[in-house]
C-alpha cells in the first residue's frame, strides 16, 4: 500500500517535496511545456493550505555532477510563482549552509525551490550522506516526481530512509492509472507504440502481448519490424541488431492470437526536412535512397479504426518525425483517434504528450502521464525504486 499525504498533519512543518521539473527549455531558457509543473500543483496547494512550508527539489537535464548554468531551475521558479500566485524563493544550491538557513527560516505558506539536484554527482549515486543532508532540511518527505520514480537517486530513494516519506497526489494518480491498464483494462485493450527504437520498448512490447488485444506499431521502430518481414526500408531509421527481437515479438503475437498491426503505407522523403517533397508509398516500395518518416493515409485509417473500437487505449511514441511539419500528420491523426475513444485512455512520453498539446486534445485523455521512461518501466512490470520506498 502506498503511503500518501491524504490526511497528513503538516501544520507548521517543513516538507521536502521531490517534484519532476525536468521540463523542456528553448534556446533562450524559456519553458516550452509546463505540463509537469502544473501537474504538481494539487499536491503543493494541499500542503500549503494545511500550513506547511515547502522545500521543492528537482533535477533538470543531465548536467552529470557539474554546475551547468543553462540547466538552472531558476526559470521554473518564475513559472511556479505565477501558477501558485505566491512568491517562490530560489536557493543558490540544494545543500550547504546558506540553503540550510534558507530552509530553516521558512514560515508556513512559504516556498523555496532548491537548485538542480544533479549539479552534485552524489544525487545520481544515491550517496547516503547527501541524502541525509537533503533530509536534514525538512521534517517530512513527499515524492510527487513520478517521472523520475524509475531512478534510485538520493532525492527519490535515499532520502526516504531518514524522514517520514509519503507519495503526493500526482504519484498516486499515475500509479492508479497505470495499474488499471495492467490489472483491469476494459476490453478491447489497444496499445499504440511508436518512437524511434524497438530497443527502448522491448520490455513493454513483450509484457503487453499478454495483456492487450491489439498492438499497433508505428514510428521509426516499425522499420525494424518491416526488416523482420523481409522488406527493405531504404535509408530509414532502423535497428538491424533488433530485427530478430522484432521477429520474435511478431511470432509471439501470432501464437497468442493477438493483432499486431504494422504500417501498410508510409510517407517517405529524402531527409526529415521541410522542403524535401514527401510522397506516399506502400510498405514494400521504399526506395533505397529514401526514408520512411510518417505512417501513410491507409495506415492512419487502419490504426484509427482499431483505436475507435477500443475501450482502453495506451499510447506512447510518435508515428513519425513529428517535430518536422510535413511528417506530423500521422501522429496528429492518432492523437485525434485516441482522444475520441469511448473509454479509458492513457498517453505517456514527451512527444506523444506534445502532440496532444499541439492538437489541443490533452483534456480529452483519461490520464496524461508525466513519465516517459517511468511509465514504460512500470508497464513492463518492473518495480520502481521511488515507488517501492513509499510502500508498506
Ligand atoms: C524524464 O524526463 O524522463 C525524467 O525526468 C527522468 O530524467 P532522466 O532520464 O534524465 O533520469
Amino acid at each position: 500500500m502506498l503511503r500518501t499525504i491524504e490526511g497528513l498533519d503538516v501544520k507548521g512543518k517543513r516538507v521536502f517535496v521531490r517534484v519532476d521539473y525536468n521540463v523542456p527549455l528553448d534556446e533562450n531558457g524559456n519553458i516550452r511545456d509546463d505540463t509537469r509543473i502544473r501537474a504538481s500543483l494539487p499536491t503543493l496547494r494541499y500542503l500549503l493550505d494545511r500550513g506547511a512550508a515547502l522545500i521543492l527539489a528537482s533535477h533538470l537535464g543531465r548536467p552529470k555532477g557539474k554546475v551547468v548554468p543553462e540547466m538552472s531551475l531558476r526559470p521554473v521558479a518564475r513559472t511556479l510563482e505565477n501558477l501558485l500566485a505566491r512568491p517562490v524563493k530560489m536557493a543558490p544550491d540544494c545543500t550547504g549552509d546558506e540553503v540550510k538557513s534558507m530552509a530553516k527560516a521558512l514560515r508556513p505558506g512559504e516556498v523555496l525551490l532548491l537548485e538542480n539536484l544533479r549539479f552534485h554527482s552524489e544525487e545520481e549515486e544515491n550517496d547516503p550522506e547527501f541524502a541525509k543532508e537533503l533530509a536534514g532540511l525538512a521534517d517530512v518527505y513527499v515524492n510527487d516526481a513520478f517521472g523520475t520514480a524509475h531512478r534510485a537517486h538520493a532525492s527519490t530513494e535515499g532520502i526516504a530512509r531518514y524522514i517520514p516519506a509519503y507519495a503526493g497526489f500526482l504519484m498516486k494518480k499515475e500509479i492508479e492509472s497505470l495499474k488499471k491498464l495492467l490489472e483491469s483494462p476494459e476490453r478491447p485493450f489497444v496499445a499504440v507504440i511508436g518512437g524511434a527504437k524497438v530497443s527502448d520498448k522491448i520490455g513493454v512490447l513483450r509484457n503487453f502481448l499478454d495483456r492487450v488485444d491489439a498492438l499497433l506499431i508505428g514510428g521509426g521502430m516499425a522499420n525494424t519490424f518491416l526488416l523482420a518481414q523481409g522488406l527493405g526500408v531504404g535509408k530509414s531509421l532502423s535497428e538491424p541488431d533488433f530485427v530478430s527481437v522484432a521477429g520474435e515479438i511478431m511470432a509471439e503475437a501470432a501464437k497468442k492470437g493477438k493483432d499486431l498491426l504494422l504500417p501498410e503505407d508510409l510517407v517517405i522523403a529524402a531527409a526529415p526536412k521541410v522542403g524535401e517533397p514527401p510522397r506516399v508509398v506502400p510498405k514494400d516500395q521504399i526506395p533505397g535512397d529514401m526514408m520512411a518518416l510518417d505512417i501513410g493515409p491507409r495506415t492512419r485509417k487502419l490504426f484509427s479504426t482499431k483505436i475507435g473500437q477500443a475501450r482502453t487505449v495506451f499510447w506512447n511514441g510518435p508515428m513519425g518525425v513529428f517535430e518536422v511539419e510535413p511528417f506530423r500528420g500521422g501522429t496528429l491523426e492518432i492523437a485525434a483517434a485516441v482522444a475520441d475513444v469511448n473509454g479509458f485512455t492513457v498517453v505517456g512520453g514527451g512527444d506523444s504528450v506534445a502532440a496532444l498539446e499541439m492538437a489541443g486534445l490533452s483534456s480529452k485523455i483519461g490520464h496524461v502521464s508525466t513519465g516517459g521512461g517511468a511509465s514504460l518501466e512500470f508497464l513492463e512490470g518492473k518495480e520502481l525504486p521511488g515507488v517501492k520506498i513509499l510502500e508498506g
